[in-house]
C-alpha cells in the first residue's frame, strides 16, 4: 500500500486533494496529514474522514526538522505532496517575514528530510519515491493585457512578497533535482476555486460579503484578469503528474479560463440571486449597488494566463469542471455550509477584515 505524505492537507486545496484522493483510490493508499493549523488550516475540512483507518493528522510545523524526520522514520513514505504555505498576497504584503520562514525555510526543510529519508549511499533513490511541489502561476509575475501566456519555460519575475518566496521554493526544489538528482516534480497552477477556500481570497469573500449585504469591495479599475481552475481539476493534475509525469520536469495547471475580477464578482452576484429561492429576504441587497471600487492592491498583477500545452500533450490532463458549471457548484456548497463559513469567519478573521478593508 503506498502512503504519501501530505503537507497542508487542512487547507484549501490540500483538503480537496485529500477528499479526491481517497475517493478515487479509497483504502488502497494511506494518507499522513502534516498541518500546523495557521488561520487557513482547518481540520473540519476533513470531519468526514478523520475516523478513516487511512488517515492519520500530524499537528506539526513543516519548519520542525525533528517532527518531519519522524514521520519519516516511524512510516515509509512514498510520496510526498507539499502545499503548506502561506498564501495570500494581501498578507505577504503585511507581513512578508512568515512567508519567508514557511515557503522557503519550511520547503528546504521538507526537502532535507525526504533526501535523508530516501537517499541511498550511491546516491540514488528507490524508483518510486516521488516528492510533488505544488506552486503558483504568480512566479512568472504579470503578462500584458493584449497578449502572452506563462510557459514552462518562462522566466521567473515574481512581484508580491508571497510570489518572491514560492520562487524562492521553486528554485531549491529546482537545486535538489539538480544537485542530488532528487526525484521530484514541481506545479505551477494558476487561481484555484472552489469548496473550502478561506474567505479571504476573491471568490468565497465576494460569496459571504454578498450573502451577508456587506460591499464588495474590488480593487483598482477592476479589470485584473486571473485564469481560473476548479479546485477538484487542479487535485486531478497533480495526481496524474505523479503517475504519468516524467520525473524532474515542471507542468504549468491552467485551463484558458481568464476573467477580469469584476466580471467574477458580477457572475457571484447573478448566480446568487438565481439560486435564492424567491422568498428569500437577502435578494433585497444582492445586486451591483453592493459594488465598492477600493485603492489597488500595492503592485498588482495585471494579467496571469497558463499555458497548459505540456500536462496536456504529455500526461492528457485538462479541465472537466468549466467555469459556468463550477462556480454554481462552489456558491451552492457555500450555501449548504454557511455553518462553515460562520466558523471560519469567528473570531481572529473579523480583526483581519478590519485592517485590511476598513
Ligand atoms: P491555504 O492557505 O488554504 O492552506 C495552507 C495550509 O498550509 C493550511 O492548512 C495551513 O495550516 C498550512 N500551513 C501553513 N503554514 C504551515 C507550516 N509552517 N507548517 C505546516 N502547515 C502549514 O492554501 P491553498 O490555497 O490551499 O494553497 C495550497 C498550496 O497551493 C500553496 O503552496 C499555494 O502556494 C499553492 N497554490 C495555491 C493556489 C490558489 O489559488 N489557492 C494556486 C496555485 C498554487
Ligand atoms: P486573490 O483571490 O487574493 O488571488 P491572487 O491575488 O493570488 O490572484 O485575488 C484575486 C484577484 O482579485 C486579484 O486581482 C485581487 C482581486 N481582489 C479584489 O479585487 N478584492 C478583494 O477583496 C480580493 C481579496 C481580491
Amino acid at each position: 500500500m503506498r502512503t504519501y505524505l501530505v503537507t497542508g492537507g487542512a487547507g484549501f486545496i490540500g483538503s480537496n486533494y485529500i477528499h479526491y484522493m481517497f475517493g478515487k483510490y479509497g483504502n488502497d493508499i494511506r494518507i499522513i496529514n502534516l498541518d500546523a493549523l495557521t488561520y487557513a488550516g482547518n481540520p473540519e475540512n476533513l470531519a468526514d474522514i478523520e475516523d478513516n483507518a487511512n488517515y492519520t493528522f500530524v499537528h506539526a510545523d513543516i519548519c520542525d526538522a525533528d517532527a518531519v524526520r519522524k514521520i519519516f522514520e516511524e512510516n515509509d513514505i512514498d510520496r510526498v505532496v507539499h502545499f503548506a504555505a502561506e498564501s495570500h498576497v494581501d498578507r505577504s504584503i503585511k507581513d512578508p517575514g512568515v512567508f519567508v520562514r514557511t515557503n522557503v525555510l519550511g520547503t528546504a526543510n521538507m526537502l532535507a528530510c525526504a533526501r535523508y529519508a530516501w537517499e541511498r549511499p550511491d546516491g540514488t533513490y528507490p524508483e518510486d519515491k516521488k516528492f510533488l511541489h505544488v506552486s503558483t502561476d504568480e512566479v512568472y509575475g504579470s503578462l500584458p493585457e493584449d497578449g502572452g501566456y506563462f510557459y514552462e519555460t518562462t522566466p521567473y519575475a515574481p512581484h508580491s512578497p508571497y510570489s518572491a518566496s514560492k520562487a524562492g521554493s521553486d528554485m531549491l526544489v529546482r537545486a535538489y533535482m539538480d544537485t542530488y538528482h532528487f526525484p521530484a516534480n514541481i506545479t505551477n497552477c494558476s487561481n484555484n476555486y472552489g469548496p473550502y477556500q478561506f474567505p479571504e481570497k476573491l471568490i468565497p469573500l465576494m460569496i459571504n460579503n454578498a450573502l451577508l449585504g456587506r460591499s464588495l469591495p474590488v480593487y483598482g479599475d477592476g479589470k485584473n484578469v486571473r485564469d481560473w481552475l476548479y479546485v477538484e481539476d487542479h487535485a486531478r493534475a497533480i495526481d496524474l503528474v505523479q503517475e504519468k509525469g516524467r520525473l524532474f520536469e515542471t507542468y504549468n495547471v491552467g485551463g484558458h479560463n481568464e476573467k477580469q475580477n469584476i466580471e467574477i464578482v458580477k457572475t457571484i452576484i447573478e448566480v446568487l440571486r438565481e439560486e435564492l429561492p424567491d422568498d428569500d429576504p437577502r435578494r433585497a441587497h444582492i445586486n451591483e449597488d453592493l459594488i465598492t471600487y477600493v485603492e489597488d492592491r500595492k503592485g498588482h498583477d495585471r494579467r496571469y494566463a497558463i499555458a497548459p500545452d505540456k500536462i496536456k500533450a504529455e500526461i492528457g490532463w485538462e479541465p472537466e469542471t468549466m467555469f459556468k458549471e463550477g462556480i454554481r457548484k462552489t456558491i451552492r456548497w457555500y450555501f449548504e455550509h454557511q455553518d462553515w463559513m460562520e466558523h471560519v469567519t469567528s473570531g481572529q478573521y473579523m480583526k483581519y477584515y478590519e485592517e485590511m478593508y476598513s
